[in-house]
């Protein structure tokens, strides 16, 4: 079985795709017992009734996804890992940068692998989870004890009927969504806009290209293959311009005044920078000012 650790959009996509009976989401400590009921909206077909189980004591899973908000992440497996297996493979699905290496770093004799997913899904409304965008997810390992486990986890996963890849390198997608995500994200939360919108707003053309230079010596320094400035701003305006109409996680998460990752997104690229001696100024302005919106 598979238990899914943070019972919100994501974990409710993955509750709802997998096998019936065969998911459970992890409670908090002094949970209350009943069931996780809600209706789930698949992309192109009618609405149905889903209702996951809590883990129960003493049921061991084969796999913990985990689904919370890169910010709870520690603390919400603080709580749950020790009544989980030492050897159960852990999958994190958090945006960003840092989260991941946190969690690698804290319990290094784990199996701990990151999944990096394109799939949408969101709750309009309580009891509603909407699955708004299909994608792709990879997953691969984040340590070593992790790797031999990629190929196992990956068929786990695919039984959801959704698209599921084995990836090499890891590290390697989660990077290539944090530059998307920090010269789009920080931008529609602040101009308060659709991902399109940012591209014609001043205060956006002002610092994009400053933006990106910062990136790229971040790359080069993170061991990362290097991207000229041109080339990443490039691949930024693309998705923005393909995505023009839809509003950022991050927007979203400031307009219903939720604490937004941008901690793990320009403000991971910040602590980066301050650990190479790289000056990082733009995703230190545009951290702070998201911060002073949430
Ligand atoms: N949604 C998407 O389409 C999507 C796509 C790609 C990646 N992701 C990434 O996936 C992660 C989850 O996103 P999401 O949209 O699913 O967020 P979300 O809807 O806010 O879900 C997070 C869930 O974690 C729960 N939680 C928080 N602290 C917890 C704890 N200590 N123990 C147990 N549960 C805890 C929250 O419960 P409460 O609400 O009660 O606090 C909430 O139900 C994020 O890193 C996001 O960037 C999401």
């Amino acid at each position: 079985m598979i238990a899914i650790l943070g019972a919100g959009s994501m974990g409710r996509l993955w509750a709802a795709t997998l096998p019936a009976g065969q998911v459970a989401f992890v409670p908090r400590p002094g949970q209350a017992p009943d069931s996780v009921c809600y209706r789930f909206q698949p992309i192109d077909d009618k609405s149905v009734s889903v209702t996951v189980p809590w883990l129960q004591p003493g049921q061991s899973p084969d796999l913990l996804l985990v689904t919370t908000k890169a910010g709870n992440t520690l603390e919400a497996l603080k709580a749950a890992l020790p009544s989980i297996a030492n050897s159960t493979p852990i999958l994190l699905f958090q945006n960003g940068l840092g989260s991941q290496q946190q969690v690698a770093q804290t319990w290094p004799s784990r199996p701990v692998l990151a999944a990096s997913t394109t799939e949408g899904a969101n709750r309009p409304e309580p009891g509603l989870t909407v699955h708004a965008g299909r994608g792709d997810t990879w997953v691969g390992a984040l340590n070593p004890v992790g790797h031999p486990l990629v190929k196992r986890v990956t068929q786990l996963l695919a039984d959801s009927g959704l698209a599921v890849h084995p990836e090499q390198d890891i590290l390697a997608k989660l990077w290539q969504k944090l530059v998307i995500n920090a010269g789009i994200n920080a931008f529609t939360a602040v101009l308060d806009c659709p991902n399109g919108e940012i591209l014609e707003q001043p205060f956006y053309q002002r610092w994009i290209n400053p933006l990106c230079r910062e990136i790229s010596h971040l790359l080069a320094a993170a061991g990362r293959p290097e991207h000229t400035p041109e080339a990443l701003r490039e691949t930024i305006e693309a998705v923005a311009r393909r995505t023009a109409a839809n509003t950022s996680s991050m927007r979203a998460d400031v307009l219903a005044r939720r604490t937004t990752e941008i901690d793990f997104i320009n403000g991971y690229l910040m602590r980066l920078g301050r650990q190479h001696g790289i000056p990082t100024p733009v995703n230190q302005m545009l951290t702070e000012q998201v911060q002073q919106l949430n």
